[in-house]
């Protein structure tokens, strides 16, 4: 198989096939993704939560983004890797903008970068696919802005915010991005979006009508057990796993059952003679 392209994500759509977007956020699991044959890898910001702690996407800095974008491109070989543009990366004017998802590129090797953000980021898109770089817009809850949205609530219900919603996507579409990601969008409103774009619409929290779907791979794995978003399946419960995984290893430490002679090295034991004697000065 070869990297998927842009163009492979609008063929995509062209044809009615679902597109599957999975996060990752470091090599192994880049493999993992890639080796299922996910052909949408996004190194999210969401990295803030899931992995590094914080309480938001707020705190997450290009130089976290850098260091996992890397991590995780070595790790994917088929999957196109979208690398998120942090908080107040390219919010100043599209020069910031433009640097920053450059060095996503060339520093993090990514092959996309994604943006939050509808009309008021339509030209910093287009000067950023201008330089040819493909990027993916965000729009409907946008993480980064929670404090100004004063939480993490649906977006669109009411008329006028649907139609904000609907001119976002618009927007973004005319300004060259390849996709774009609605986020707790109510279903019959993301449906409309996503039959009056050309580009993939890849929905969380936003229904079966879009063109794809992408989660965040710690809430789909059981794995992030702070909170579940309503919009996340849980497809395994890996935390009880590797807590059982790590309780039984405690316990076989404890009583010396670990490790076996399975898991040890031998060697010629009659050269140990004397050894324990201590240190022969002059030897
Ligand atoms: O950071 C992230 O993981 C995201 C997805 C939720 C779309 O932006």
């Amino acid at each position: 198989m070869r990297k998927v392209t842009v163009r492979d994500v609008a063929e995509m759509k062209s044809r009615g096939e679902k597109i599957s977007m999975i996060t990752a956020y470091d090599y192994t699991t880049a493999k993992v993704v890639d080796q299922a044959g996910i052909p949408l890898l996004l190194v999210g910001d969401s990295l803030g939560m899931v992995v590094l702690g914080y309480e938001s996407t707020v705190s997450v800095t290009m130089e976290d983004m850098l260091h996992h974008v890397k991590a995780v491109t070595r790790g994917a070989e088929n999957s196109m890797v979208i690398a998120d543009l942090p908080f107040m990366s390219y919010n100043l004017d599209s020069t910031q903008a433009l640097a920053n998802a450059g060095r996503l590129m060339q520093e993090g090797g990514a092959s996309s970068v994604k943006l939050e953000g509808g009309e008021r980021m339509a030209e910093t898109t287009r000067r950023i696919v201008e330089c040819g770089i493909p990027v993916m817009g965000h729009i409907g809850l946008t993480p980064q802005a929670v404090n100004g949205l004063g939480g993490y609530r649906v977006q669109g219900r009411g008329r006028e915010e649907a139609q904000q919603l609907v001119n976002d996507a618009l927007a973004l579409e005319q300004a060259g991005a390849f996709a774009v990601v609605l986020e707790m969008v109510p279903a019959p409103l993301a449906s409309l979006i996503s039959k009056r774009l050309t580009i993939p619409t890849i929905g969380i929290g936003a229904g079966v009508g879009c063109d794809g779907q992408v989660q965040v791979i710690h809430d789909m794995l059981g794995l992030f057990t702070d909170f579940v978003p309503k919009h996340a399946r849980r497809y395994a419960q890996l935390a009880d796993v590797m807590t059982e995984a790590l309780t039984a290893y405690a316990q076989e430490v404890r009583e010396g059952s670990f490790p076996s002679a399975k898991e040890s090295f031998k060697m010629d034991e009659t050269l140990l003679d004397g050894l324990a004697d201590g240190y022969v000065v002059g030897s």
